[in-house]
């Protein structure tokens, strides 16, 4: 049994579809209510909680947003991005997200050396709706996240002695 030559005709017609689809859905992330949230991630070798001298950008790390409702519930997005060698990420979100709370959270580090998280500290929220009078082009920057080395380097208590004489007078 041959099959006749029209058989493939389904295929080429699903194919056309799939590309229909496709293309309709790269327009629509660069059309409004489209969002590229962007940060960078660094390396904390001191668990400063806050970038000092010592740390550094670390590509090559996953990074996800996600969003919840406000009143909880699962979640609704869920989009990934790696750091670039900057340790710059950025996410492209293709719709608004007003009444949900989305954030940037780390996922994997690019460097094994500094890959350790800290429940709460490893994730920076971003507003990812039109609505709240924030006019920056759908660009929306989240806040730098660190990972931390697992032991601190043997200087981080002299050069975090100098950051808090530093930080001293009338901190806010
Ligand atoms: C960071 O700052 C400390 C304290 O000021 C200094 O001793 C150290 O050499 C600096 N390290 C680097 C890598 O710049």
């Amino acid at each position: 049994m041959t099959r006749p030559p029209f058989a493939a005709t389904p295929l080429l017609l699903v194919l056309a579809v799939l590309a229909a689809v496709a293309a309709l859905a790269a327009a629509a992330a660069s059309g409004p209510g489209g969002f590229v949230v962007t940060g960078r991630v660094y390396c904390d070798p001191c668990r400063a909680g806050f970038e000092t001298n010592v740390s550094s950008s670390i590509p090559g790390s996953t990074v996800s947003v996600e969003c919840r409702h406000f009143g909880g519930g699962p979640e609704r997005l869920k989009a990934e991005a790696t750091t670039d060698e900057r340790g710059w990420y950025k996410v492209e979100i293709d719709q608004d997200h007003q009444e949900e709370i989305c954030e940037a959270v780390l996922v994997k580090s690019g460097d094994p050396k500094c890959s350790e998280t800290e429940q709460f500290r490893d994730r920076s929220r971003v507003p990812l709706t039109s609505n709240n009078g924030l006019k920056q082009n759908g660009v929306r920057y989240a806040n730098p996240i660190a990972f931390f080395r697992k032991e601190p380097l043997a200087d981080c208590g002299f050069i975090l002695q100098k950051y808090d004489l530093k930080d001293a007078p009338e901190t806010p």
